[in-house]
């Protein structure tokens, strides 16, 4: 399950992106996010995996707390969370297999 408790985030410009939206998916359930340019969207997932950090609330998914996670731990989590990228974030010269094989990398031995 994941259990968003009153996340708010202010950006360092003074936007205000988040205000206590409190939510929880439990799992299994598909969810789709919608809402105009400029709502949220992209801040409230960022906030899921702490590419932003949320300025106030707990995020939680099953028994961890995501927001509360060390760096090393934060990476193990990562692990298990799929984020497809608006820009896409792909290599343009490698295939379609080469860029998603790349996500496994952190799993492969340095030799
Ligand atoms: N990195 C950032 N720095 C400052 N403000 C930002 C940043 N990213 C988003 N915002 C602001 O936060 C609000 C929400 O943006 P965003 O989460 O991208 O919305 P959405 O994904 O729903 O279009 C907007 O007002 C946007 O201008
Ligand atoms: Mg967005």
């Amino acid at each position: 399950m994941l259990r968003l408790e009153h996340p708010s985030k202010r950006y360092k410009t003074g936007d205000l992106a988040l205000t206590n939206v409190s939510l929880e998916i439990p799992d299994g359930q598909l969810v789709a996010l919608i809402g105009p340019s400029g709502a949220g969207k992209s801040t409230l997932i960022r906030c899921v995996n702490r590419l932003v950090e949320a300025t106030e609330g707990k995020i939680h998914l099953g028994d961890r707390e995501i927001t509360a996670l060390s760096t090393g731990d934060l990476r193990r989590a990562r692990r298990r969370m799929g984020m497809i990228f608006q820009e896409y974030a792909l290599v343009e010269r490698l295939t379609v297999m080469e860029n998603v094989l790349s996500g496994r990398l952190g799993y492969v031995n340095f030799w």
